[in-house]
C-alpha cells in the first residue's frame, strides 16, 4: 500500500466526509455510515452519503453530484474503504474506476471477510493513489461504525446498555419499582437512542414488571432521527412466560417481537407466541452468559447491527459476564432509595478482585435537566 501523508487539505475533506455519514444514522444499518467528498484541491466538486438500505453507496452519490466536473485531477474521498462486492449494489471500486478518479484517500478499514483491504488493492492495481488517513480522523471514522464493524468482525451485535439510576445507585426499589427514577428529558434521549439501535432488549423480569411498548415514541414536537422505523424488541424469557395480553406482543404484528427461549421452554408457550407472530429464537448454551451469546449470533443474522439493553439487573450481568456490553450510558437522577433489596445496575457473577474488573475506555459526562447522563466505552472495534 502506498504510503502518501495526507495534506491539511486532504484532512479538511475527510473530516467533511465524516460529517456527512453521520446522516445516515438509523437508516442504513446493518451496512455502515459512509460519507464521500470529491474535490479537485480545496474545492468540492461534488459530496454524498449511504442514505438509506439497497440505496446508492456515498461514493456513488458523491460521483453523481459532480455532475459534469472534469474528474481527471480530482480526488475521492471516503470515510470508509470502498466496496469491491456485488451486494445490493454493483461494487464501488468500479464506479470509481469509470469516473476515471485518480486519487482516493480514505479514512478507515472495512473489517468485513469480503473486504478487509480488498477494495483498496483493487484500486492500487488500476494505477489509483491511495493516501490512508491517520489519528483523530480514522479514529472518529472507526467510531463512528461500531456496529458494523463489532457484526463484520465477531457476527454478533454491538451492544449499548443503558440504566436509570438513583444517586445511590439503584434501578428499581425493593417492590421493583421503577417509574420513573429519570427525568421526562433523559427518557425523551432513550427513545432516540431506541430509535438508532435496530433492536432493544429486556428479560422477562422487566417486561413482567414494567409491561413496556419498547417502541420509540416521541413526545417532542422535534421528530425522531427517523420516525417510521421501529428497532425490533427483543425480550430473553427462557420459559416463554410473556403473557399473550402483555403489550409486546399485541403490538406483535405491526412491530417486531423476537422472544429468546431456551430449549427447557415449552412448546405450547412457543408455539403459542408463534401465533401471535411472535418470532421465537431458541438460545443453546449451559448458563445465562453463553445463551446471551448464542441469542446474539442469531439475531445478527437476523440483520441485527445494534442493540440497545434496557435492562433489567440480572439481565444486564449476564451480558457483562459474557463480554458483551460494549458501551454504557447511565442517567444518575437527584434521588435516593437506599434499602438492601432495592436493584443494582447490573448484576451476574461480577468481577472477585479489583484487578479483575472492567475498566472503560472513556468516561464523559452531560448535563439533562435535573440528571447526569454518565457514558462510557468499554470495547473497540
Ligand atoms: N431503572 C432502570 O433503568 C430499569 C431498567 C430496566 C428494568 N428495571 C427494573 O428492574 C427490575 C427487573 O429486573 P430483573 O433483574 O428482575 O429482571 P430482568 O433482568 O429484566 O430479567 C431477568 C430474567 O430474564 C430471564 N433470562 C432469559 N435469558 C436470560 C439470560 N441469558 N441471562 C439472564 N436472564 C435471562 C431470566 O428468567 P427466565 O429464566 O425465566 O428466562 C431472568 O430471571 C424491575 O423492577 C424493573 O422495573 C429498571
Amino acid at each position: 500500500m502506498t504510503m502518501i501523508a495526507p495534506t491539511d487539505i486532504d484532512r479538511h475533506h475527510v473530516a467533511r466526509a465524516i460529517e456527512i455519514a453521520e446522516q445516515g444514522r438509523g437508516r442504513v444499518s446493518p451496512n455502515p455510515m459512509v460519507g464521500a467528498v470529491l474535490a479537485d484541491g480545496p474545492r468540492v466538486l461534488g459530496e454524498g452519503f449511504h442514505a438509506e438500505l439497497g440505496g446508492p453507496h456515498a461514493e456513488v452519490a458523491a460521483i453523481r453530484a459532480a455532475g459534469d466536473h472534469a474528474l481527471a485531477e480530482a480526488t475521492l474521498y471516503v470515510s470508509l474503504e470502498p466496496c469491491c462486492h456485488h451486494g445490493r449494489t454493483p461494487p464501488c471500486t468500479e464506479a470509481i474506476r469509470a469516473a476515471g478518479i485518480p486519487r482516493v484517500v480514505v479514512a478507515s478499514d472495512d473489517p468485513s471477510a469480503h473486504a478487509s483491504g480488498r477494495g483498496l488493492g483493487i484500486l492500487r492495481d488500476d494505477g489509483i493513489e491511495i493516501v490512508l488517513v491517520d489519528g483523530d480522523l480514522a479514529d472518529r471514522a472507526r467510531l463512528l461504525n461500531q456496529p458494523f464493524r463489532k457484526r463484520a468482525r465477531t457476527g454478533r451485535p454491538w451492544v449499548l446498555f443503558k440504566s436509570a439510576m438513583s444517586l445511590d445507585g439503584k434501578v428499581a426499589t425493593r417492590s421493583g419499582d421503577s417509574k420513573w427514577i429519570s427525568s421526562e428529558s433523559s427518557r425523551r434521549r432513550v427513545h432516540r437512542w431506541r430509535a438508532e439501535c435496530d433492536a432493544v432488549a429486556v428479560g422477562i423480569g422487566t417486561a413482567l414488571a414494567d409491561d413496556p411498548q419498547l417502541t420509540a415514541r416521541d413526545p417532542d414536537p422535534a421528530p425522531l432521527v427517523h420516525p417510521t422505523r421501529q428497532p425490533r424488541r427483543v425480550v430473553f424469557d427462557s420459559l416463554g412466560r410473556l403473557p399473550l395480553q402483555s403489550r409486546l406482543v399485541r403490538d406483535a404484528r405491526e412491530m417486531p417481537l423476537s422472544v429468546v427461549v431456551s430449549r427447557a421452554a415449552p412448546r405450547a408457550a412457543t408455539d403459542a407466541l408463534e401465533i401471535h407472530g411472535v418470532d421465537v429464537i431458541v438460545a443453546t448454551g449451559e448458563h445465562e452468559p453463553a445463551r446471551v451469546v448464542s441469542a446474539l449470533h442469531q439475531l445478527a443474522d437476523h440483520g441485527i447491527a445494534s442493540i440497545l439493553l434496557e435492562g433489567g439487573p440480572r439481565l444486564a450481568g449476564a451480558f457483562l459476564d459474557a463480554e458483551e456490553i460494549d458501551e454504557i450510558r447511565l442517567f444518575l437522577a437527584p434521588v435516593i432509595l437506599g434499602g438492601r433489596a432495592a436493584r443494582d445496575p447490573l448484576e451476574g457473577e461480577g468481577a472477585d478482585a479489583i484487578a479483575a474488573a472492567v475498566r472503560t475506555l472513556t468516561l464523559d459526562c452531560e448535563r439533562i435537566d435535573s440528571d447526569l447522563l454518565v457514558s462510557a466505552r468499554l470495547r473497540e472495534w
